[in-house]
């Protein structure tokens, strides 16, 4: 199905270029590299036309039929946009609900310290899912929270947050939801129709398989409009980026306009391939054979299935004591594939990326390569520690939807 995919050539391994199996920059296809081997005037007419067709074909991939969203790009890695997110939209006496379950959620409330805008905190560790019950009674004891964000694939663990039953509980209660799905946009289903937000932010280089350069807010146009003046930062306000790219059709700073380029032709493949469902397919067949395979040598996930993401993949270490995470890496380097180091704070982890240009194939040699790194450390199964599995247990109450 793979190669049928026309990944193939695979620049990759040809290149000695290794698959990157990390969320993010990533493995990306020829053509999108391709499309950066030529210069654009960031203010000629054919680079502005490129611009309102990035914004038109995002708006389409968030499923904004009844135009009420605006799509506003801006410059930097995805943490950029997220505080041109908060600064802009967050009035300065408002107070915002921060649902953390890993690094991404704690920053937001650490961008929010930083702009000096109030919130509070939901932190369930480095895993638990924020629930729409605690959500609701949050919101209800604290009449003063104005937002609340959510982080939609947490990707320090790679679990999937209930996005659909946060929202509910946001809207109910009268208030705006952000939602930070930087890591699952364009691959996970994230429809205006179903799942209302105030703003969301992305970036170039997850699920869409561009290259890293800029993010992007969607947002509710009325929201765009209450916004001015209310940002804090000159360069990260996006009621200005947004108001300056309406009258002129320009960014308001030099914009990447390479990385531009390069998304344009991802976001043609990503239509190719049948947008968000044929993206969320490939991804999920990717997860589901690489899973499979590790369990096979004896690996097991921190999240039980219910949670697992189809963007990356926490693993624990195994317990054999001849396993050495620094030395897996360089073997599984060796082999063609870069893995990801783990994130949690008790047990020892290690992470397995599904996204970027790679299909099943792939995995099934990604697998192979981990096999063999076993063996060329002595290792006899990927079987984790007796703690990892308790830890592991601590979840289950929280399994049922
Ligand atoms: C959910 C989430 N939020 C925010 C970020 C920050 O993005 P960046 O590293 O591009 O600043 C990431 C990066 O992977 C992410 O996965």
């Amino acid at each position: 199905m793979a190669d049928a995919l026309s990944l193939n050539p695979l620049p990759a391994p040809k290149l000695g270029e290794p698959y990157l199996l990390t969320p993010g920059p990533l493995t990306t296809a020829y053509s999108v590299k391709e499309a950066m081997l030529r210069d654009w005037g960031s203010w000629d007419a054919d680079f502005r036309g490129m611009t309102a067709a990035l914004t038109q074909k995002l708006l389409a991939i968030a499923g904004d039929v009844a135009g009420e969203y605006a799509c506003v790009p801006m410059q930097g890695s995805g943490s950029f946009s997220v505080e041109a997110m908060l600064g802009t939209f967050v009035p300065r006496d408002g107070k915002v609900l921060v649902l953390a379950n890993g690094a991404y959620g704690l920053r937001a409330a650490e961008t929010l310290r930083y702009l000096g805008r109030a919130y509070t905190l939901i932190d369930k560790g480095d895993y638990m899912p924020p629930r729409g019950t605690e959500v609701a009674a949050a919101l209800v004891t604290d009449p003063a929270i104005t937002h609340v964000i959510a982080i939609h694939c947490e990707t320090s663990s790679g679990i999937l947050n209930p996005i659909g039953e946060i929202a509910e509980a946001v809207r109910s209660a009268g208030r705006k939801l952000f939602i930070d799905s930087m890591s699952a946009f364009g691959a996970v289903d994230l429809d205006v129709t179903r799942i209302p937000y105030e703003a969301m932010v992305s970036s170039a280089n997850k699920c869409i398989e561009g290259v890293p350069g800029f993010g992007f807010v969607i947002a509710r146009k009325s929201a765009l409009e209450a916004a001015k003046g209310n940002c804090h930062s000159l360069s990260l306000d996006l009621h200005a980026q947004w108001a300056y790219m309406q009258k002129s059709g320009q960014w308001r700073f030099t914009p990447p306009t390479h990385v531009v380029a390069a998304f344009l032709e991802a976001l043609r493949l990503h239509e190719v391939e049948g947008g968000v469902a044929g993206r969320g397919k490939r991804y999920t067949r990717n997860r589901d054979v690489m899973v499979a395979g590790m369990r096979d040598l004896g690996f097991e996930t921190l999240l039980d299935d219910l949670w697992l993401s189809p963007i990356i993949v926490t693993f624990f270490c195994p317990a054999d004591p001849a396993f050495s995470f620094t030395r897996f890496y360089e073997l599984m380097k060796e082999r063609g594939f870069i893995i990801y180091p783990g994130k949690l704070t008790v047990v020892d982890s290690f992470r397995v990326g599904c996204i970027g240009r790679m299909d099943e194939h792939v995995m099934r040699r990604v697998v192979q390569a981990a096999a063999s790194a076993l063996t060329e450390m002595g290792v006899a199964s990927g079987t984790p520690p007796a703690a990892a599995l308790e830890e592991r247990a601590k979840l289950a109450p929280s399994n049922a939807h």
